[in-house]
């Protein structure tokens, strides 16, 4: 069974005083849908987030976190100390992560790698540039970094992965893929998949599309066969936009 997934990735946003405003908002918000909720603060918001979201149905996911299991890492965080602080889930392979501090196919198969020991569940992010889409590359590109990353894990791992597909061309500029070009993705994401695990393993791997989406577009973009919801950025720091999303399957 796959399952509905609504994840906000706050980037660098929200303060202790907006996310403590912020968190309010959605605990007494009205959800109408049965999708996971998960909201991604700034790892010095972590802790407070757990401790406020305790007793609901919210779940708190980090944006990052270093491949080591400790050591001299200068403003890393490890798997553990996310596990220690209340966090199970983590988000890889942000494409800001991967253009602004270099992060690579293989470093990012590393990070998942130590996530998964850490037992922790990975939302892993991947998508192509404009460039890749204009030149007709971007299947090859996607099937690149999706084998490169995750193609080494064991089938009993990816009921700990959820994938996220967002083209980097979509992400924070207001264009969203239309719904038939983020459907046509998710199925060759989910049918490279297949290729490599096989049925079980597809069958329950939820893949959520990112990029712009909005309270005005979330609905048609969620009723695409092959998504299963979505990694929100802007429409996340709003409670009623964020709960319209949730809402929109
Ligand atoms: P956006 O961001 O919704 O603001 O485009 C998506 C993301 O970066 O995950």
């Amino acid at each position: 069974m796959r399952t509905k997934i609504v994840a906000g990735n706050w980037k660098m946003n929200n303060d202790s005083s907006a996310t403590s405003a912020l968190l309010q908002e959605l605990k007494k918000a009205n959800q109408t849908s049965n999708a996971r909720r998960i909201v991604a603060p700034a790892f010095t918001q972590l802790a407070q987030a757990v401790k406020l979201l305790e007793g609901t149905t919210i779940e708190v996911a980090a944006q990052n976190m270093n491949a080591a299991t400790s050591g001299a890492f200068t403003g890393e965080v490890s798997a553990s100390m996310l596990k220690g602080v209340g966090v199970a889930t983590v988000i890889i392979g942000h494409s800001e992560r991967r253009s602004l501090y270099n992060e690579t196919d293989v470093a990012l198969a590393e990070k998942v790698a130590a996530a998964l020991s850490g037992n922790m569940e990975v939302i892993f992010c991947f998508g192509e540039e404009l460039s890749d889409r204009k030149s007709g590359r971007h299947f090859d590109v996607v099937s690149h970094q999706l084998k490169t990353a995750l193609f080494e894990i064991t089938p009993d791992s990816w009921k700990h992965i959820i994938l996220a597909y967002e083209p980097v061309w979509a992400i924070g500029t207001g264009e969203t893929a239309s719904p038939e070009q983020a459907q046509e993705m998710h199925a060759h994401i989910r049918s490279l998949v297949h290729q490599q695990y096989g049925e079980t393993v597809t069958t329950s791997l939820s893949i959520l599309y990112g990029g712009s989406v909005k309270p005005n577009n979330a609905k048609e973009i969620f009723s695409q066969p092959d998504v299963d919801g979505g990694l929100i950025g802007g429409a996340s720091l709003n409670a009623n936009d964020f709960m319209a999303i949730v809402n929109a399957f």
